[in-house]
Formats: C-alpha cells, sequence, structure tokens
C-alpha cells in the first residue's frame, strides 16, 4: 500500500509538521483532516481553533447523517488520524468503533490519541475501503468522511460498504460533488488542472466524480434506499482560505506549494460558483 500512501502528498506535509511539533499544523490538521462545517459562514473568524471547532462540527454532522446512537457498532473508512471515531467515542456509550485506514502511519497516531472511553471500544485497522477485512452483516453504520474520491472506485466501496453493513444499517459519507451542467467540461478541466489536482491530493480522477444524480443512481443499482442528501457547501466555504493559509505555512517552499494554493483557489471559486458542491449524503441497507 506504500504506493498509496506516497501519493497522498498531503499527509506526507501534516506528518512531517506533526513530527516536528507544529502546534499549528497540530491544532488545524492533527486529528480532523477535512473541511469545518459553519452555521453561517460569517461566524468564521479566521484562527487555527475556529477551524478546529468547525471541523469538529463537521463530525457531528456525519454522525447525524448515519443515524449514530449509543450500543452501535461503527466503521470509519478512510479514518484518517481517527478525528471522527474521537468524536463517536466522546459523544456515544457502548460504542464498537473501528477506523480504517489504507495508510499505516496515519493509523499509529490515531492509536496514540485515540483511547476508548469507559464503555466503548476502539480499533484501527489497515485496510483497503474497496476490499474490507470485515464479516458480512457486521456493522449497524459505516463512514466516509471526506474520503470517497481516494478509493480505487465508488462502485466497489458502496457494494463493500453494504456486505459489511447490516440489514438496515446506514452508510453516510461526503464529497466535492459536481453539479450536472458541469461534467461534459470535466474532460477538459481534467486536462487542464488533473495533474495539478493528483500532486497535491494524490488519486482523485476528476473524470471519475459524483453528481447527485450519479449517487442517486449508483444507491439504487447497489441495493441502498437515499435517506439524506444534504448540500452544505455554503456552510464549509471558510475552510479554503484557513486551509491555504495553512498548507502554505506547513509545505516547503516551491513549486508544490504554489500550486497546491492553486488547485485550492480553484476549488474555492468553482464552489462559489455553485458549481462544486459540499453534499453529505446517507443511504440505508
Ligand atoms: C481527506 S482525508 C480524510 C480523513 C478522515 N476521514 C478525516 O475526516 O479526518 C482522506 C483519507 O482517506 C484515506 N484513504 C485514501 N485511500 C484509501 C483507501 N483506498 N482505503 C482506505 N482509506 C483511504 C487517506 O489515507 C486519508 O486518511
Amino acid at each position: 500500500m506504500l504506493e498509496q500512501t506516497n501519493r497522498l502528498r498531503y499527509f506526507n506535509i501534516f506528518l512531517d509538521s506533526i513530527e516536528r511539533q507544529d502546534k499549528e499544523v497540530i491544532e488545524a490538521f492533527g486529528h480532523h483532516v477535512h473541511w469545518g462545517y459553519w452555521d453561517s459562514n460569517n461566524l468564521a473568524d479566521g484562527s487555527v481553533e475556529d477551524f478546529r471547532r468547525a471541523a469538529e462540527e463537521l463530525s457531528i454532522k456525519m454522525c447525524e447523517a448515519g443515524r449514530i446512537r449509543d450500543n452501535q457498532k461503527v466503521l470509519d473508512v478512510g479514518c484518517g488520524f481517527g478525528g471522527t471515531i474521537a468524536t463517536i467515542n466522546n459523544r456515544y456509550k457502548y460504542m464498537d468503533l473501528v477506523g480504517v485506514n489504507i495508510d499505516e502511519r496515519q493509523l499509529s497516531r490515531a492509536r496514540q490519541i485515540v483511547k476508548p472511553a469507559e464503555t466503548n471500544k476502539v480499533e484501527f485497522v489497515e485496510a483497503d475501503a474497496c476490499k474490507l477485512p470485515f464479516e458480512n452483516s457486521s456493522f449497524d453504520v459505516v463512514l466516509a468522511v471526506e474520503c470517497i474520491f481516494h478509493f480505487p472506485s465508488r462502485e466497489l466501496f458502496f457494494k463493500e460498504a453494504k456486505r459489511v453493513l447490516k440489514p438496515g444499517g446506514c452508510l453516510a459519507l461526503c464529497d466535492f460533488t459536481p453539479v450536472d451542467m458541469v461534467m461534459p467540461w470535466v474532460g477538459v478541466l481534467e486536462l487542464l488542472f488533473g495533474g495539478l489536482f493528483a500532486s497535491a491530493y494524490g488519486q482523485s480522477n476528476l473524470r471519475y466524480n459524483y453528481t447527485l444524480s450519479n449517487y442517486q443512481k449508483l444507491a439504487e443499482e447497489t441495493g441502498y434506499r437515499v435517506l439524506q442528501e444534504h448540500d452544505i457547501t455554503v456552510n464549509t466555504l471558510p475552510s479554503y482560505l484557513i486551509t491555504r493559509q495553512l498548507m502554505r505555512k506547513a509545505s516547503p517552499p516551491g513549486l508544490s506549494a504554489e500550486l497546491d494554493s492553486v488547485v485550492n483557489q480553484i476549488m474555492e471559486w468553482i464552489s462559489r460558483q455553485g458549481l462544486l458542491r459540499y453534499m453529505i449524503f446517507s443511504f440505508k441497507t
């Protein structure tokens, strides 16, 4: 899995910064590695502490989307440093929590910083989201927080999640979702910006991004019922400026840092034009 993890350049930057004990990066990205959620984007004050609170808020939104409650077995796929597992561990009781990641370096930090609360169990397992090492019908909820665009295939992941979910279980995810009218242009965007994007964020082929209707079709074809389609773009917009500033500070100076910043600005611009939406989805088996 080394090849895949090498391609996650943004994680290499975070891990180096964590090793150097960079307080700002640890505060901003040492737990959650995803966008923040603000009730109103006027509320964002641009500080690192505020971003951390907003990132926690997004994890809470994902718990709500997954209909998480006490006494459940929950799988968080692409779990990063275990931030969302920590949120669930802090908020719910009698939980059996499993985080999966393809990158053992991230899991090792997750094991250090997330300790099970008194009534809960927590485990972190190295695996690919599309080949889950778990028995059929073993989880109540599967979460994928801002990571499905990295997986080898959304379709394979939906099938794997369905296999490991109990009947009536819930899959919740959040993803950057282009609107339908952008899709014919995606080939051009891919040609212009695909290389930039991949250099910053690893595998995530723009051509294979899913629109809302792609998700609805995928859900139907893989045996899920859509529970929730929630457009939270406006609530996440303050993430762009703060992540851009922090990434620039954390990255070694040079072309790559400039490219990261350009990618971030392009994503912000197309999101503000309403062409790329940040969606939370949940599905029932
Ligand atoms: C943007 S980060 C999100 C991390 C975490 N969900 C969070 O919200 O803090 C994307 C995550 O997906 C993980 N990932 C990428 N490809 C994967 C795969 N094929 N299987 C499992 N995890 C994967 C990365 O290692 C990384 O932790």
